[in-house]
């Protein structure tokens, strides 16, 4: 099969940009800890919005469903990933898998009151327990991303003024940046993923990363939201719990199965990977992976 070109690496990040656009990895992690890799499997690239899944499990493990359904609501929002969309009469995001709930997921994470360095290191911690090994901050993505970071702070601002986040609006937003300027490769997205499929227990550490109530509740937005704008045909032509990120990353996870990672930078018009969605299909179809 002729290999698909189209798509653009993510240029609004001018450390992405500058990716070598031909990468190409997958990895499959079955729930039992069984980890399989082919192609860029070693290539580390940053986590970029694949980070919101896990960080908005953190948030409910560590606030409870009510605290956190407060501030971020469930809806998809039918909007891209960036859109300055809130919920009339509330002020809430819509969901956490657009930039302005991640951001408000953000500063729920760790115990009410955390200074905005402990709910970052909260944050790389609980995902480094979701990849079972340490992840580290790429400071040249998040010095790049944050510098040009203009429409994730009017967001926190607007989430400021709307009385979801409180504290420093910029601080939301450079801790939200590092969340995303985490280093991983498929291997170790395959594993977060698998976490999430395995509910909760890391399968490979055996370490309980968040309770099964809460995997759960992110696996359901995963499924509504987490393709953004493309969400609905995601779901109905792949049909598996997704994420994507403008690094060129997506996770998929299948409950009590496994986790899947794909990793190739050029994007399409949604922000995600064009060879990832297409072997992401291919799983589907090949393998019967869809989930009705
Ligand atoms: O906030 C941003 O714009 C980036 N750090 C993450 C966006 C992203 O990955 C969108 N997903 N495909």
């Amino acid at each position: 099969m002729e290999a698909d070109h189209s798509g653009e690496t993510a240029d609004y990040i001018p450390e992405l940009a500058s990716a070598d656009p031909d990468r190409l990895a997958v990895a499959i992690c079955t729930e039992d800890g069984r980890l399989y890799s082919q192609g860029d499997s070693d290539v580390a690239f940053s986590i970029q919005s694949i980070s919101k899944p896990f960080v908005y499990a953190l948030a409910l493990a560590d606030r409870g469903f009510d605290a956190v359904m407060e501030k971020v609501s469930v809806e998809p929002s039918g909007d891209a990933f960036n859109e300055i969309s809130f919920e009339a009469g509330t002020g809430r995001p819509l969901n956490p898998m657009i930039n302005a709930g991640a951001i408000a997921a953000h500063t729920l994470a760790g115990p009410s009151g955390a200074t905005p360095q402990e709910r970052t290191s909260r944050i790389i911690d609980g995902l480094s327990a979701f990849a079972g090994r340490r992840l580290t901050v790429d400071s040249a993505v998040y010095e790049s991303e944050i510098a040009t970071a203009y429409r994730n702070r009017a967001l926190a601002n607007m989430l400021r003024a709307n009385e979801i986040i409180e504290g420093e609006p910029l601080d939301a937003v450079t801790g939200y940046t590092r969340q995303c300027s985490l280093l991983v490769t498929v291997d170790d997205l395959a594993l977060m993923a698998a976490t999430l499929a395995n509910r909760g227990v890391n399968p490979l550490t055996g370490a309980p990363v968040v309770p099964a109530e809460v995997v759960r509740q992110v696996l359901s937005v995963m499924a509504t939201c987490g393709m953004y704008d493309g969400a609905g045909h995601w779901m109905t032509n792949v049909g598996i719990p997704a994420k994507s990120g403008v690094a060129g990353g997506v996770i998929g996870a299948l409950p009590g199965q496994v986790g899947i990672a794909t990793f190739s930078p050029r994007l399409d018009r949604h922000g995600n990977s064009v060879r990832g969605v297409d072997l992401f299909r291919r799983f589907t179809s090949e393998m019967g992976l869809h989930l009705m």
